[in-house]
């Protein structure tokens, strides 16, 4: 009886029952488009704009809310003046998208382990005053950090639109300022 089912499967591979082409039947509708709208835009240079850093206490804060949250929808407390928590795209009202910054940084304030890049705690001692890093340098890194290192696991933040110029130096004069919170 089993020989005979063997015999039965072997006949059936042979007389080609299993190598249908189904090609047709399975759906397989073209990535392309979706794949060169995820592609992210080549690698940029920036020069910092002209008074970029600021110490301006409300700039500072919306860098800091922007750093500390990943959009309007999410954030807990209201935004500082400036900075929305919804946006208009084409013609619907969505969050704005801010840095989550933390996801991956450990900073002040910070209440995420955030340990996947370098811990930014006291930056303006460590990176600034000691001379290691500019505010060119920073400035660079938050807009596109792969022209400092093109395999970079951080979010590219100007080139995509992301985030604007404004933004941009409001989030680097939050990294770079002195703050208190441990
Ligand atoms: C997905 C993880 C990730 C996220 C999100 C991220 N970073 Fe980074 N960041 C890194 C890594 C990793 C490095 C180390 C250098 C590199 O790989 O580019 C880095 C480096 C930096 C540096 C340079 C520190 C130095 O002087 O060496 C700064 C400043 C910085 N990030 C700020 C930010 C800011 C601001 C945001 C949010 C807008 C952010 N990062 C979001 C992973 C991340």
């Amino acid at each position: 009886m089993r020989r005979g089912l063997l015999l039965l499967g072997a006949a059936l591979i042979v007389s080609g029952a299993y190598a249908k082409d189904l090609r047709s039947a399975v759906e397989s509708p073209d990535a392309t488009p979706i794949l060169e709208k995820d592609r992210l835009p080549p690698p940029k240079e920036y020069t910092m704009p002209k008074e970029c850093i600021t110490d301006d206490p409300l700039a500072i804060a919306r860098g800091k809310y922007i750093f500390h949250n990943l959009n309007g929808k999410k954030a807990k407390t209201p935004p500082p003046k400036g900075l929305p928590r919804f946006i208009v795209v084409n013609g619907k009202k969505v969050p704005k998208q801010y840095g989550n910054c933390v996801a991956c940084h450990n900073i002040e304030g910070a209440v995420g382990p955030g340990n996947i890049g370098p811990d930014l705690h006291n930056y303006k001692k460590h990176f600034i005053d000691s001379g290691a890093r500019s505010y060119q340098f920073v400035y660079q890194k938050i807009a596109d950090a792969r022209i400092d290192n093109p395999k970079t696991h951080m979010t590219i933040n100007l080139t995509t639109g992301l985030f604007t110029p404004r933004e941009i130096c409001e989030i680097t004069s939050y990294v770079v300022s002195q703050k208190k919170e441990k």
